[in-house]
This record gives structure tokens, sequence and C-alpha cells, in this order.
């Protein structure tokens, strides 16, 4: 597996990471994941030099960062696990986000539940440090932190050891900037795929300027881009796939114009011997500025296939090729 330097933290992380959101399960998901296959398809990471492990508190309220742990029993060095913070349940500190399983999560990047956020992945990770911890989301009114205080929180962690380096995500280039002034990060993740590219304007280069890895995420949007998700697939509701503002693309009229032309790339996976999803992750982890594409797998099937993709590297007039075609698919349709 080809690594690569974690930005300036001296960690050399996996091009491919796992992303353990979906082992949270919870109704965003659909289908229950087991949890001992989960542990499986992480310990099976490893196996395979996949050394990245991303994982969140709010995935599935503890149980991502419960199993990612139960995994690493007895390996712990072998990964980088990268956590974060931000996103706060207990009480109502903090600003409204979202409701997940009928239960509402605020933002809170508040120095009082910094401190016991860590506490608790800490210890659902049976760990005594935690190598990448990253902000989830941004702060905002009508509580909002200065990221000068979350920062100052942060850097205290690290300096105290429970914290080996530090990153954010979903910020805007102000606030990334911001955050590099006050504590140092090394890591920015985003949404970056094929069909959503916005990231390339901005935050992709920045990051590059600025000698910041890029942990790139629903890069296989959610499973549309690796071409199982068929017109007659239907998710139920509250499934996160059914949200038109963030996945639009798997409505059924977009969906058609996705799959016709994840259609028209078999004679690339015939050339590369690969399949959709390790074509479209080998060309996600070779656009400039991208240093890190984390793949969420529900088990180890999964897994091993996404894993091949660091491997692949794809011609330059293949890759200039499906950016022509991706660019010309335009916008998605929205539900009116
Ligand atoms: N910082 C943030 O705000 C943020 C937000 C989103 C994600 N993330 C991180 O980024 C990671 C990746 O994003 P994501 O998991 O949302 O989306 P993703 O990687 O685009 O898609 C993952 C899903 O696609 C399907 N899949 C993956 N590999 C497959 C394969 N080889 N064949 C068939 N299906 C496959 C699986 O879903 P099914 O089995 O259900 O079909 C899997 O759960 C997350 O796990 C999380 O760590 C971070």
């Amino acid at each position: 597996m080809n690594t690569k330097p974690l930005g300036p933290s001296g960690l050399n992380a996996s091009v491919i990471g796992l992303g353990a959101w979906v082992l949270g399960g919870g109704t965003v998901w659909g289908p229950n994941p087991d949890d001992s296959e989960s542990i499986r398809t992480i310990q099976e990471a490893l196996d395979l030099g996949v050394n990245l492990i991303d994982t969140a508190p709010a995935y599935g309220w503890g149980r991502s960062e419960t199993v990612v742990g139960q995994a690493l029993k007895g390996r712990r060095d072998k990964a980088i696990v990268a956590t974060k913070c931000g996103l706060w349940w207990e009480d109502d500190r903090g600003s409204f986000f979202a409701h997940f399983d009928g239960r509402p999560m605020n933002r809170s990047l508040r120095p009082d539940t910094l401190q016991l956020e860590i506490e608790q992945s800490l210890r659902r990770l049976g760990t005594d440090r935690i190598d990448l911890y990253q902000t989830h989301w941004p702060s905002a009114p009508p509580e909002a932190t200065p990221i000068a205080d979350t920062m100052a929180t942060l850097v205290k962690l690290r300096d105290q050891g429970k914290v080996r380096a530090l990153g954010v995500c979903n910020v805007s280039p102000d606030e990334l900037l911001e955050n590099l002034r006050c504590g140092g990060i090394v890591s920015d993740q985003f949404r970056y795929s094929m069909l959503c590219r916005g990231a390339e304007k901005d935050i992709l280069p920045l990051c590059a300027e600025k000698g910041l890895a890029t942990l790139t995420y629903m890069s296989l949007e959610q499973g549309l881009l690796t071409g199982k998700v068929g017109m007659d697939r239907v998710f139920n509701p509250g499934e996160f796939r059914t949200n038109d503002a963030w996945n639009p693309w798997f409505l059924p009229v977009n969906r058609r114009r996705i799959l016709d032309q994840l259609a028209a790339w078999q004679d690339l996976t015939d050339k590369y011997a690969c399949t959709l999803a390790q074509l479209v992750l080998a060309w996600t982890a070779a656009q400039p500025g991208v240093t890190h594409v984390l793949a969420g797998a529900r088990n180890a099937t999964q897994l091993r296939e996404n894993v091949r993709a660091a491997s692949l590297n794809l011609e330059p007039a293949d890759l200039a090729r499906m950016r022509r075609d991706v660019e010309a698919l335009g916008e998605p349709a929205h539900q009116s």
C-alpha cells in the first residue's frame, strides 16, 4: 500500500484510508452493520497495509469508535487513528446541527465539551492517544466558539500527549487559515468526488500551498460510483442516500445518467483489469492536491476491492478523458 505524509505530522498514512462511518450503523445507513464483520474489516485493512482509519463519535453515537477500538486491541501501533470532535449530543450546549436516528445533534467546539469528548473518545477507542484529532464541523451561530478558543484547547490536548496531530473538516478557506494561525493543523478533510468537485476551486490548491494533507470523503458517492446501485434500488426513508441536498445524484433522473456514464467506461475497466470502484478511487487519488482518499467499507469484500485502487496508475490521457466525461454531465437535477 502506498503511503504519503500526513501533512507535516511526521506520520505516513495509506493513500486509501478506511472510512468507518457506515460501521456506526443507524437509519442513515440502511441495513445494520454486523459488529463482528466490522471488526474483521478493520483488521483486514491493517493486514493489507491500510493504516489510516477514520472514525468519529457521531458515527452511530459512539458505536463506530467502539468497534475501531475493539478491532485495534493488540495492534494499536499499526494504525493511524483519526477521529473527530465537535458534534455533541449529551445536553443542549452548542448549536443545532441535524437529527440523526430521530435524535438531535449539536455542533459544539466549546472548550468544556471538547474536554469531555476527548476522554470519551479515548475510552471508546481503548487508547491513550489519538493520532489525528479533527474538528468535525466548524462552529456556527447561535452559539459560535471562536476558532482561537477551540484551538487553544486542542493544542493543550496535543501538549498533554492525548493527541499527536490536529486537523479540520468541512472548513472554508478563511477558517482553514485561521485554524493554521491558531494551532498548526496538519490536515483538512472534505467532500470530494468526481461528481462533487467544488474543492478544486479553493480548498485543494490552498492545502497544497500550505503543505497540508487532504482526506477526501464520499469519493465513491456512497456506493453510487461503484455502479452497483441500479435503477430498481429503493432506499428507506431517513437513509442519507435519500437526502436530496447532499445526494442528488441518487435521484432516478440523475442516477440513469451516472449508470450510463459508468457503463461507457467499460473499455477502461477492461484495460486496467479493474472494477469501477477501483477506477473511480484511482482517479480521485490522482487529482492535484489530493493526498489521501477515505473509502467507506461495510465489509471485508468492499475493503479488499477498494484497497487495490492505491496501486492503480491511470494514464494521463485516461484521467483527462474521465474528467471531460464527468464535466459533461453538468449539474444534477434536484427534486422540485
Ligand atoms: N468529515 C465529515 O464530515 C465526513 C462526512 C462524510 C464521510 N466522512 C468520512 O469519509 C468516509 C467515506 O465516506 P462515506 O463512507 O460516507 O462514503 P463513500 O466512501 O463514498 O461510500 C461508502 C459506501 O459505499 C459502498 N461501497 C464502498 N466500497 C464499495 C465497493 N467496493 N463495492 C460496493 N459498494 C461499496 C458501501 O455502502 P453500502 O454497503 O451501504 O452500499 C459503503 O459504506 C466515511 O466513512 C467517514 O469516515 C467524513
